[in-house]
């Protein structure tokens, strides 16, 4: 089999990449669809007057927050999963929905500007070692007064793989190098199953000149 370059490379759980996240919707494996928009999250866009804001939803899955926004009149929304078979049926979801753009691609690839970037299980399910690159990618793909909401696990998994989780002590550490962390708090409103283990954050990028230790 000298000339057989197929690769049967197993995915790695502790470090998932784009064939880890194709496999798994190619499967139809996606228990972390709830089916709906977060009620923290629902909660956060209705008071959200400016329907000009550029939104990104990175690692959006199936993107009910972007469905939501679109039917409220937003129309700068940017979708993006690095999983092929997702974007397939975003593209088909959102075909007639102008001001919806769908993106293929790697979240610390990405590139433009954006004046919010909305979280939902997207931070869990990235390697623990790159979650200080997320929170510089997001500093960096945010206009100034730029924010981060969303949701985020407030608990240990014991699994191997995804998702990953955490805590707010952790998650301090990891931020304030780039966001005045304005919430960071237990969520009131969490679906029933993740009652009691998620947080609730509102992180507003930090002005250039206000960064720490800079002079
Ligand atoms: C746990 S799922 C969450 C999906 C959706 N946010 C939800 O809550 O239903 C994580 C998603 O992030 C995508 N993803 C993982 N790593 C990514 C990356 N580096 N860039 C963009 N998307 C990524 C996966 O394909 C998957 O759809």
């Amino acid at each position: 089999m000298e000339n057989d370059f197929s690769c049967n490379k197993v995915p790695d759980q502790n470090n998932p990449d784009k064939e880890f996240w194709e496999s798994r919707w190619d499967k139809k494996e996606t228990g972390w669809d709830i089916g709906f928009v977060s009620p923290a999250i629902e909660k956060y866009i209705l008071q959200h007057q400016n329907k000009e804001s550029k939104i990104l939803i990175p690692g959006c899955g199936n993107a009910y927050e972007a469905e939501f926004l679109w039917n409220l009149g937003f129309r700068n929304i940017t979708v993006l999963d690095i999983a092929p078979s997702a974007v397939e049926i975003l593209k088909e979801k959102f075909k007639d929905k102008k001001g919806v753009s769908v993106i293929c691609g790697n979240f610390f690839e990405h590139q433009g500007k954006y004046d919010l970037m909305i979280e939902q299980t997207f931070f869990c399910a990235i390697a623990p070692s790159l979650r200080n690159k997320y929170a510089e990618k997001a500093s960096e793909l945010l206009n100034e007064n730029g924010r981060i909401i969303g949701v985020m696990f407030n608990r240990t998994f014991e699994k191997v793989g995804p998702p990953f989780g955490g805590s707010i002590a952790e998650y301090q550490l990891i931020f304030e190098k780039y966001f005045e962390i304005e919430k960071m708090e237990e969520c009131y409103n969490s679906i029933q199953p993740r009652k009691g283990s998620e947080i609730f954050i509102n992180l507003k990028k930090i002005q250039n000149e206000n960064k720490h230790g800079q002079f």
